[in-house]
């Protein structure tokens, strides 16, 4: 056989393509990752293809052992891959028609490429979500592992990036663990929508042959067959889906790894993380840097843009499947292996953090943390909160005008400013009495947080 073997197609065809078109079209270079998943496909439907009399039990046979053995060959490493063959379907389907010859070329009996390739992506999807799942949920250990070492531990709490109000660490920390169960939620209701059967609707249109799609949808794990044919083989959106809730979950570890960039700067100096996840300079001596958190900002971009590429890709196409689709699986493949490298190295980079806990106590003083517990003081004095804000604003003013903090104020400065202070105004003020005037549902008070910790310790299976 020469390198241009007759194609698949060959019927119609008097020339085969150019060397320059092959290279273009070929998606064999990055698809034959859905190898697992093209073989599972072909056995369900050689399978259904023999229950429903349209090959025979002996043909069956043949084609599912054929199939086992390319599956073991592509797995020691000696299939060879054909970029004349075009696509994993093609390449696999005709070193089955090599390896067994006559009933191989039944196997393609209604089906088409358009519903085995979207077939064979949901599959992949599928064990992708489980993938990325697990990942989640082992950074949320880490974060809940790295609160429980810090129970206790004040820090600056900020808006704008100014300084706002004193919150516990554990508080901050639970917020990303938050963010990443909605991560994991997104995913699940993502299963469900991705949990249909493509395999059957043909081309576009369907058979006129008598086959079963229920029998292949089961045997493949599905929930059902998708209803509509057309919709079956052009629609990418459980791809864009899925693109979506990676760029979500990559937003969030982006803020995680600023946050942590930011206080492991001299500035800062609130997180000290180990050699073991830091890297150095080529050309200054005295560098440290963060950089595994830096990369994971960075590859945010990756993932955001793997979702751009799917949403732009699919914008004009007219129904049904059009072979622009196969762009659909190099963003694919790169979002959920950028996303599972972010999730892994963020849990490494947690496990491996100091707090400085001296450094942070130091710095709680700036920056007048109190003074929205003072307004709320004042406010159970029967001050309006209006008034209240206006009042701790003169407070806090005069704090400026003296370099010193709210707590240091006497009792007449404050007076000065309302005569609605008394005595006990200093058990509102300083971060630590501060702390623990939250009591609302979800706050940052000591108790809520040691519920919200309780929460997620059982949640996760810590205790
Ligand atoms: N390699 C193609 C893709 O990824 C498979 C489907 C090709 N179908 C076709 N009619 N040419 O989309």
């Amino acid at each position: 056989m020469d390198s241009k073997e007759v194609k698949l197609w060959g019927g119609r065809f008097e020339e085969s393509v150019t060397d320059v078109v092959e290279k273009f079209t070929e998606s064999i270079s990055f698809d034959k990752a859905l190898y697992k998943q093209d073989i599972l496909g072909s056995i369900a439907h050689a399978t259904m293809l023999a229950s429903q009399g349209l090959i025979t039990e002996s043909e069956r046979g043949a084609i599912v052992e054929g199939l086992v053995e390319i599956r073991n060959q592509i797995e020691r490493g000696e299939f060879v891959w054909r970029t004349d063959r075009e696509d994993v379907h093609m390449n696999i389907e005709a070193a089955l028609t090599d390896l067994v010859g006559e009933p191989a070329k039944k196997l393609h009996t209604a089906r088409s490429r358009n519903d085995q390739v979207s077939t064979d992506l949901r599959l992949w999807c599928k064990d992708a979500v489980v993938a990325i799942m697990s990942r989640i949920k082992n950074l949320q250990v880490a974060l809940v592992k790295l609160a429980l070492k810090n129970e206790g531990l004040i820090v600056p709490g900020y808006t704008h990036l100014q300084r706002a109000q004193p919150i516990l660490l554990q508080h901050l920390l639970l917020a990303y663990v938050e963010q990443l169960q909605r991560d994991l939620l997104r995913l699940i209701d993502y299963r469900v929508r991705l949990n249909h059967c493509p395999l059957g609707a043909c081309a576009l249109a369907g058979t006129g042959l008598p086959i079963d799609r229920i029998k292949t949808s089961d045997a493949l794990e599905f929930s059902h067959p998708l209803r509509n044919s057309i919709d079956a083989v052009s629609d990418r959106d459980f791809v864009i889906e899925f693109l979506s809730a990676n760029a979500i979950t990559a937003i969030h570890l982006s803020r995680l790894g600023e946050e942590w960039v930011l206080w492991a700067s001299e500035e800062f100096g609130f997180i000290t993380p180990s050699d073991s996840v830091s890297t150095g300079s080529s050309i200054m001596p005295q560098k440290k840097n963060p950089d595994p958190m830096e990369l994971v900002r960075g590859k945010s971009a990756r993932v955001i843009g793997d979702l751009v590429t799917l949403l732009v890709l699919c914008k004009g196409l007219p129904q049904a499947y059009n072979r622009d689709l196969q762009e659909d699986k190099e963003p694919l493949f790169d979002s959920v292996k950028t996303i599972i490298g972010m999730l892994e190295v963020t849990a490494e980079f947690a496990d491996n953090i100091t707090y400085n806990k001296e450094r942070i106590e130091k710095s709680l003083p700036a920056g007048h943390l109190d003074a929205t517990t003072l307004a709320d003081y004042l406010v159970k004095k029967g001050v309006p909160f209006r008034t209240a804000h206006d009042i701790v604003g003169k407070s806090v003013a005069l704090c400026v005008s003296r370099n010193c903090q709210l707590k240091d104020l006497s009792l007449p400065d404050l007076k000065a400013v309302s005569p609605e202070f008394e005595e006990d105004v200093y058990e509102f003020l300083g971060v630590e009495n501060s702390i623990k005037k939250f009591t609302s549902y979800g706050s940052t008070g000591s108790e809520c947080v040691a519920e919200q910790i309780h929460y997620w310790v059982r949640e996760l299976g810590l205790s």
